[in-house]
């Protein structure tokens, strides 16, 4: 396939369905290419008229006398291909098909969009859609599309998989002023996805920041890849709307349990450094921070207000998003109190109070803006009688202007009467809005992107570890051929020790006097099982036997469980009695794994034991190129960290070795893509080392 360059910026475009019926979608996107000051040359494709919007027509691209770097296909669906047929003929490079009746119809559509699509791959043409609105570029400028509006010139790149939106969000940006470089509707995503647009976008000069609205990720290695890469070179904001697939699929695991429908795209967006924004309004308040103002460079924010509630209303919510409010350095201190008034609030929030004039928000605008403790500003002007609107805002423009590496963000509290002096703000690049917690959500997503950008550029190379793949293969085969998807006990611990997962040792006894001989072999005290891939509640069918300690113990032991799961559960089939070492007691955890049909395996991590449902203290990472020290930020992320510090005087656990076995767990589930499920609970961990007790492996 060709690079996406020639299709924002074509030398030459065919509209085929091109129609001289004002009305028609193939007369629209002719007048908006047209409209749009677009410089090559325009061939509308039509059987029946020779000149269409005084442009020479033709009744197909392949008669065109001239290289066709880009089609918008505008004819019915049951057309579509023929043309993309003539198309793949005469060379053309990019395909955007805006036709809807393809897979959003059903199981006809979606054969005739695999028709459509191959023929694409057939002559490695680009395909956008099919069932879109078209693509723009304002840079070029461009508009191969059907919408009813154009934005500005900008440097926002946006990509939508709901049409509606795009034209919507188009229509609106014309309002607030709000530029873009270019819009892409992704349609049905037939060849293109949001995946090649976000690597186009990521190295496009005129892109400063990536905005998608997207409904479903396909491809969810390609997109982690390609969006890892491009968060190091600009921000990636985006909105997903919709539920996953994990979610519908039943979980038997703990970790399945755990794990919402929504959580692997949530996980696998904070792994690739995506800021997810939680609403429409939320992606263009990001989309007008990123676009307009500098990185913060650091987390403190100073706030300078007219009015004492809407002050603390902004501390509270800088304090309840991460961020700091900072802590004035003496020379500022000193300096305000040398030029406010004596009633007015020094520390931060700077309350320069009701009756402040432009010249008051000035001075405390200059004082706060020169210390070096700030990295964001948020200015709030609340309509007093004595406000002057303008005249400050032309203030805090030029205090912006000689600081360019802080983030100026404006709450301008209230209505018409602020209209002039909000727009003035705007125009001149400062984020501004109704109320304050918006500019704070706003610099909590880009220092959350200073956070991720800085992780992913000096990211921790993965450490291969030494691990045996042959003897869980062959473990895995065993299973498979006794017709069984639950391993047992036995077998989790063999596969745990072929990849270095430290666990107490089983062994799978079918007499009295081979456990005996077990307990004997793995030295007292030792814990009793039955074995059975039937029975998932071992001890309320009377099948576990704590702290036996000798060989005639563990006789009878043997005797008892046996004898009680026969009464219990006479039909379940049972493979025997496990002999498990007793571990002494550690801080309970687990680890887990549970899949998600687009991300593939995530791993859990947090308390363990038979409540870790009830406590839902577990931490997510996609296992998909995990490292440690991913591994220890999601340590952190959970309130067992706290235990593993030590706790009340307790000594720390060993981390490193926690760390370790989550790697390895990880390892696993990656390299065998045959395991369903995965529960390592209880794991404990001690001081030195960790051991997991019991180990469930489902397969496929
Ligand atoms: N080559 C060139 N021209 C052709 C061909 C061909 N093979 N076949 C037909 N034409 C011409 C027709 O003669 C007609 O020209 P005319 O106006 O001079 O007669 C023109 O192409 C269009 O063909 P029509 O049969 O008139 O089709 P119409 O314009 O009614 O519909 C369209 C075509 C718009 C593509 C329609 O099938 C469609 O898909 N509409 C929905 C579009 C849509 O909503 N897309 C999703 C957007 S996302 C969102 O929801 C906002």
């Amino acid at each position: 396939m060709a690079g996406l360059e020639s299709m924002f910026k074509p030398s030459a475009v065919a509209v085929v369905g091109a129609s001289k019926k004002p009305g028609k979608i193939g007369y629209s996107i002719i007048r908006n290419l047209l409209d749009s000051g677009y410089q090559g040359k325009i061939y509308p494709i039509n059987p029946k008229d020779k000149e269409i919007e005084g442009l020479t027509g033709y009744p197909s691209v392949s008669e065109v006398p001239d290289q066709v770097d880009l089609a918008i296909v505008s004819v019915p669906a049951r057309a579509a291909c023929d043309a993309a047929e003539d198309c793949g003929k005469a060379g053309v490079k990019n395909l955007v098909v805006v036709t809807a009746g393809f897979k959003e119809i059903g199981d006809e559509g979606k054969e005739l969009e695999n028709r459509l699509t191959s023929i694409c791959s057939q002559y490695g043409m680009n395909m956008v859609g099919p069932n879109c609105v078209g693509v723009m570029d304002t840079h070029t400028p461009l508009n191969a599309s059907f919408s009813g509006a154009y934005p500005n010139k900008g440097n926002i790149a946006f990509l939508s998989q709901s049409g509606a939106m795009s034209i919507a969000i188009l229509d609106w940006s014309l309002s607030v002023g709000l530029g873009f470089s270019k819009m892409v509707s992704l349609g049905n995503k037939g060849s293109l996805s949001e995946i090649d647009f976000i690597e186009e976008a990521a190295d496009d000069p005129d892109t400063n920041v990536i905005i998608c609205y997207i409904e479903d990720i396909t491809d969810g290695e390609r997109f982690f890849k390609v969006a890892k890469e491009a968060v190091k070179k600009k921000p990636v904001v985006l909105v997903k709307s919709g539920v996953s697939q994990a979610g519908a699929q039943a979980a038997s695991s703990h970790t399945g349990a755990l794990a919402g429908s929504d959580l692997a795209y949530d996980t696998a967006f904070k792994q690739c450094g995506i800021i997810r924004a939680n609403s429409m309004t939320e992606l263009f308040d990001l989309a007008i921070a990123f676009s307009n103002s500098p990185l913060p460079e650091g987390d403190k924010v100073a706030i300078v207000t007219n009015s004492g509630g809407p002050g603390i209303i902004t501390t509270d919510h800088v304090e309840g998003n991460g961020l700091t409010v900072a802590r004035f350095e003496d020379k500022t201190s000193e300096d305000l109190k040398n030029n406010m008034p004596p009633e007015a609030g020094l520390n931060n929030p700077v309350d320069v109070m009701g009756d402040a004039k432009a010249d008051r928000f000035d001075y405390a605008l200059k004082s706060v803006s020169a210390d070096p403790n700030v990295h964001s500003v948020i200015n709030l002007m609340c309509p007093t009688a004595v406000t002057e609107f303008e005249k400050t805002s032309q203030a805090l423009i030029d205090v912006k202007q000689k600081n360019p590496k802080i983030a100026y963000f404006a709450a301008m509290l209230g209505g018409e009467s602020l209209g002039d002096a909000f727009n003035m703000l705007s125009n001149a690049g400062i984020p501004t809005y109704t109320f304050p917690e918006p500019a704070v959500n706003s610099i909590r997503g880009m220092v959350q992107y200073s956070k991720y950008k800085e992780n992913l550029l000096n990211e921790e190379k993965e450490v291969p570890v030494q691990v045996n793949k042959d003897a869980v293969k062959d473990i895995f085969n065993n299973v498979k051929q006794d017709n069984r998807k639950v391993l047992l006990g036995s077998e989790t611990s063999a596969v745990a020790e072929a990849y270095g997962i430290p666990a107490a040792k089983i062994s799978l006894t079918t007499t009295a006097d081979e456990a005996a001989a077990a307990g004997d072999k793995l030295g007292y005290p030792v814990v009793l099982k039955i074995a059975s891939p039937d029975i998932m509640h071992k001890t309320d069918v009377g099948g576990v036997k704590v702290g036996l300690n000798s060989a005639e113990e563990v006789k009878q032991g043997y005797n008892e469980i046996m004898d009680n799961v026969k009464k219990a559960l006479p039909d379940t089939p049972v493979s025997g009695v496990e002999v498990q070492s007793m571990m002494p007691k550690g801080t309970e955890l687990i680890i887990g794994m549970t899949k998600d049909a687009q991300f593939g395996p995530m791993i859990a991590f947090g308390m363990g034991g038979i409540y870790v449902n009830l406590i839902k203290d577990v931490s997510f990472r996609l296992a998909m190129g995990i490292n440690n020290k991913e591994i220890r930020e999601m340590i952190q992320e959970t309130k067992c960290y706290k235990l593993l510090k030590g706790y009340r005087g307790d000594p720390p656990a060993d981390m490193e070795a926690l760390v370790d076995t989550i790697y390895r767990v990880a390892c696993l589930v990656r390299d065998f893509s045959e395991i369903k499920e995965m529960d390592v609970n209880p794991i404990f961990a001690y001081t030195d080392g960790v051991s997991a007790l019991d180990v469930k492996i489902s397969l496929e």
